[in-house]
């Protein structure tokens, strides 16, 4: 199909289509107000960036902007952004997956650049918009949708093109990674910690997506996908979150040598398969990604040819996702000027397989919420040795205020095997009068 894209007004003025004035909008309003005329002066006055209009639910909120942002700019017809010819570029940054799938599809239809910080919308609708994008020939980009304002996307995507990507592993959810320092630190409770990522700005609209792995998930899918070419099935993937790590796990990893991280693992194997997961992990203090704290991320990543890097920085928050935002508003800007030439990412292969989780293997750390009556260390020990699952310790924390309580965590560290043999075991484990709930399984990461 042959298209047509919009004109641009001037040959330095690109007009931009902000649907979404949260967190992140105001931001990326606030970075074109402070570097716009710098931008402009580094492309050789090739790109001037200017807000045309902005998607809001309710434009009668007060913003929190450098700047005052003209009322007449504001809409909340989206249809009316996107078809508006003051708008070149169409930045997504209103979050979910429905009505950004809209706005997303029609521009695209229309053949609008789209930038987007929506990890959730390219993770879980990403084969069709990326459909859409081939069909149009118009790009996606999504700078800011891993990692917040490390350029990772293009990493990988660019500086990465020539390395077959052996692995990434990573700390990608700022709001996870600072509840765990909070905890640790401060000896915060898991609520109130959260509550601070939420005022910083850090935490999704929704945080639910941030504590149970998913907002993790969706951008390792990315990364995977952009490793390894073809679309991921979100089903496919084992995800789990934050929400049950207690003060005594930290504690307990602390003692050991460890600190407790969610961690982001993808792999691909010698006969082609995708390892990928992402789960509360013990990580050695003596690796770099124990130092990674707060909200910052850190993606490490080993290709063939360049060896193992790490990629440091700020995963979550207003300016540094802006940051990323206005890396691509200057990318899409050229894009549209090379006329037909696209220049954002499509996946590039139909086949590729996901590791079933199973079949992945590390050493792990389960507890048990125990009814503490002589044996019961026996009985689990027992089930662990018929299933040939090797214990390398135990521990069974006592309650100071309450020595004789009857309900304990009971720990166990189990050597590597594989993750289904676990997982029978710990059915069986379950099964047992004493166990007073499902076990909580972490796992203890070897990394590089
Ligand atoms: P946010 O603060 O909740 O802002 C969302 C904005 O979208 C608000 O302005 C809201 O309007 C508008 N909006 C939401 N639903 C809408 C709808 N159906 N129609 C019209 N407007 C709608 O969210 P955010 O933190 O900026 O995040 C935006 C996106 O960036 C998400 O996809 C998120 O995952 C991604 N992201 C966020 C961060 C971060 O650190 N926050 C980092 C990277 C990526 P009102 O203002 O009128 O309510
Ligand atoms: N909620 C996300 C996080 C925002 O905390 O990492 C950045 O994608």
């Amino acid at each position: 199909m042959a298209l047509t894209f919009p004109a641009v007004t001037t040959r330095s003025s690109l007009g931009i289509g902000l649907a979404g004035f949260g967190t992140v909008g105001s931001g990326v309003w606030n970075a074109l107000e402070r570097n716009g005329d710098l931008i402009t002066g580094r492309t050789g006055g090739d790109v001037c960036l200017h807000v045309s209009r902005i998607l809001v639910r309710d434009p009668a909120k007060a913003r929190a902007t450098t700047s005052e942002v003209p009322g007449e700019m504001f809409t909340t017809d989206w249809k009316a952004l996107v078809a508006d010819p003051k708008v070149d570029v169409v930045v997504e940054l209103i979050g979910g997956t429905t009505d950004a799938f809209d706005i997303v599809a029609a521009a695209l239809r229309a053949g609008k650049p789209v930038v987007t910080g929506n990890k959730a919308l390219l993770a879980e609708r990403g084969v069709e918009l990326f459909q859409i994008s081939r069909e149009t020939d118009t790009p996606i980009h999504f700078e800011a949708a891993v990692a917040g304002g490390i350029p990772i996307i293009r990493t990988v995507q660019d500086s990465f093109i020539g390395n077959r990507i052996h692995s990434f592993s990573g700390i990608i959810n700022g709001t996870s990674n600072y509840i765990l320092g909070r905890m640790t630190d401060a000896g915060l409770s898991f609520e109130d910690a959260l509550g601070e990522a939420q005022s910083l700005g850090y935490a999704e609209a929704d945080p639910t997506l941030d504590v149970n792995g998913w907002d993790a998930a969706h951008k390792a899918i990315l990364l995977a996908t952009l490793a390894y070419g073809f679309a991921i099935d979100p089903s496919l993937i084992h995800v789990s979150g934050i929400e049950q790590v207690k003060p005594a796990d930290i504690q307990f990893a602390k003692r050991l040598g460890y600190v407790v991280k969610l961690l982001a693992v993808i792999r691909e194997h010698e006969d082609g398969t995708v390892e990928l997961r992402v789960q509360p992990s013990f990580v050695a203090n003596t690796n770099i990604l124990a130092s990674v704290h707060g909200v910052f991320n850190a993606v490490a990543v080993n290709g063939d040819t360049a060896g193992e890097s790490l990629f440091y920085g700020r995963g979550a928050g207003q300016d540094p996702t802006a940051s990323s935002v206005v890396a691509d508003l200057v990318e899409a800007a050229r894009s549209l000027r090379r006329s037909g030439s696209h220049r954002g990412f499509l996946p590039y292969s139909d086949s590729g397989r996901i590791l079933p989780v199973g079949e992945t293997s590390t050493a792990y750390y389960v507890r048990f919420d125990v009814t503490d009556r002589p044996g019961v260390i026996a009985e689990i020990a027992k089930i662990l040795a018929d299933h040939r699952i090797g214990i390398s310790g135990t521990h069974s924390p006592v309650n100071p205020s309450d020595p004789d309580a009857d309900f304990v965590d009971m720990v166990f560290l189990l050597h590597t095997c594989p993750f289904g043999k676990l997982q029978a075991a710990l059915e069986e484990v379950s099964a047992l009068d004493c166990i007073n709930s499902e076990p909580v399984v972490f796992r203890i990461e070897s990394l590089g």
